[in-house]
């Protein structure tokens, strides 16, 4: 990856800068960002140069060094370390991505670790994500009948109806998309993002589901979905290779087809 460094009219201030012994020959240099909105006025950037001995490969590996070796006071989110929870998305050189899947050794220099931009920081790397996950919610991600089936039944897909969904059921909800999406930061109060719109047509385009018709006339707004202007940056940093772009030109497809 090309070398990334801050921009120069960057106002964030430079924190604590902890070094490795003299000794240490195996060593990288990580900036991280730190607020904690109750004790802090303004953000900074704490640096550490940390010995890579006994490190884990990935950055998530070298953030929970950080954090156990030179300041337990660093705030971040993570669980699974696989990629499946989606908790430790963050910004790592300018990119939005999950930290646990990303390797240290993709980046040549120096690592700048932000959380995901354009949400509320609770401290340091932990975003606020309540209005995110309320979207999702929004768009009632889960399966509407309106026909019976008697319990010992299943509602059955064909193998094609079943292809379908793929692509769409795997998105970990991590807003890596969301949060790099340009009309996403002006728009978020009223524009569901990419995230939530993947997730809504995952449901529209579920064979068994039978509130199609009520979810389209849901996203029908000037806001809600139209404010994708397929600026692509969500494609672009899914960690989990997922296309929400398609799947918000998908929905609009099916907007135009229905009025035809
Ligand atoms: Fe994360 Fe990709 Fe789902 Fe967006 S679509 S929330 S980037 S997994
Ligand atoms: Fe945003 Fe992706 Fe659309 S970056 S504008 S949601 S194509
Ligand atoms: Fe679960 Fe990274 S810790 S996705």
């Amino acid at each position: 990856m090309a070398e990334f460094t801050l921009p120069k009219n960057s106002k964030i201030s430079q924190g604590k800068m902890i070094r490795c012994s003299e000794e240490c020959t195996n060593s990288r240099m990580f900036h991280i960002y730190r607020y904690d909105p109750e004790k802090d006025d303004n953000p900074s950037l704490d640096s550490f140069e940390l010995n890579m001995d006994n490190c884990g490969p990935m950055i998530l590996d070298a953030v929970l060094k950080i954090k156990a070796e030179l300041d337990s006071s660093l705030s971040l989110r993570r669980s699974c370390r696989e990629g499946i929870c989606g908790s430790c998305a963050m910004n790592i050189n300018g990119q939005n991505t999950l930290a646990c899947t990303r390797a240290i050794n993709d980046y040549s220099a120096d690592i700048y670790i932000y959380p995901l931009p354009h949400q509320p920081v609770i401290k340091d790397l932990v975003s606020d994500l309540s209005h995110f996950y309320a979207q999702h919610a929004a768009i009632e991600p889960w399966m509407k009948t309106d026909s019976t089936v008697s319990s010992d039944q299943e509602r059955l897909q064909s193998v094609t109806e079943r292809g379908k969904l793929d692509g769409l059921y795997e998105c970990v909800m991590c807003a890596c998309c969301s949060t790099s999406c340009p009309s996403y930061w002006w728009n978020s109060d009223r524009y569901l993002g990419p995230a939530a719109l993947l997730t809504a047509y995952r449901w529209i385009s579920d064979s068994r589901d039978e509130a199609t018709g009520e979810r389209l006339d849901e996203l029908e707004d000037p806001f809600k979905l139209y404010r994708c202007h397929t600026i692509m940056n969500c494609t672009d940093v899914c960690p989990k290779d997922l296309n929400p772009a398609k799947a918000i030109a998908e929905i609009k497809k099916l907007m135009v087809k229905r009025k035809i």
